[in-house]
């Protein structure tokens, strides 16, 4: 948890909309948002099914981009409008900055765990079996880096995602549902190695969840309704 005296804005949505267009209909996902995480914060964002708790991820990580508003990420003591950038520089900054953690753990099944492990390293041009090795270890894993993803358990496999989304030393993780598809034990499991993780490197971790049992661990609870990001849980006064 961050103490209220060293809050330090490290994402800010500045009226920010998502509106689909879809059969000339239109469909306001996101209504003029204005938010702001903060460094070292863990955020649960909750809300039912096609609130837009994806689209909202989505959009920060600049996999897509806001109809309007603007999104502003601080990194290196710069301010970065990552929803200005071109989508070649958005990829780039993304790949730098933000590690991504999915439902269904997204793994490359033609990749070995190691292979999967280390991708985000050689996509940034610092390819490291050390750094790769020893996330894994620590994950209970390094026993399993030639193995496939289809040859792991549920849970094996989101502990790999989770290392991968780590290794590159992001600044930002994001996190939709990671729990979503295990059971209830190797949930609790995933996610104390993900609080861990955060807490020893000082990410800022915007989780997406349906669990309330979860977001109790969290800094701050917002719920996605109507197109609008609500406070209803703040234990960072
Ligand atoms: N590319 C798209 N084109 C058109 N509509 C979209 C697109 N992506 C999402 N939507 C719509 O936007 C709404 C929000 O979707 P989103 O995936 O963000 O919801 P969600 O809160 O993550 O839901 P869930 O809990 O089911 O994952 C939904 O109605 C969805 O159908
Ligand atoms: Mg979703």
């Amino acid at each position: 948890m961050i103490s209220p005296l060293k809050k330090k804005t490290h994402i800010r949505l500045d009226k920010v909309s998502k509106i689909y267009v879809e059969a000339k209909k239109d469909l306001t996902v996101l209504n003029q948002v204005d938010e702001v995480f903060h460094k070292g914060e863990f955020i649960c964002v909750l809300g039912k099914s096609g609130s837009g708790k994806s689209t909202l991820l989505n959009l920060i990580s600049g996999i897509d981009v806001p109809t309007q508003g603007r999104i502003i990420i601080s990194s290196d003591n710069q301010d970065i409008s990552i929803s200005d950038l071109t989508e070649k520089d958005r990829t780039l900054f993304r790949r730098r900055h933000i590690g991504i953690i999915f439902q269904f753990f997204n793994l490359i099944p033609t990749l070995n765990v190691l292979e999967n492990v280390t991708l985000p390293l050689e996509l940034n041009g610092n390819f490291s079996i050390e750094v790769a090795t020893s996330l894994m270890n620590r994950v209970g894993l390094g026993n399993r880096l030639e193995t496939y993803p289809d040859k792991l358990s549920a849970g094996e496999q989101q502990r790999v995602a989770i290392t991968r989304a780590l290794v590159h030393n992001p600044s930002i993780i994001l996190a939709d549902e990671p729990t979503g598809n295990l059971d209830a034990e190797t949930g609790n499991l995933v996610l104390a190695i993900l609080l861990e993780f955060v807490q020893d490197f000082g990410q800022t971790l915007l989780l997406v969840t349906h669990d309330h049992e979860i977001a109790s661990h969290a800094d701050r609870v917002l719920q996605m309704t109507n197109g609008k990001l609500t406070v209803i849980e703040n234990s960072v006064n």
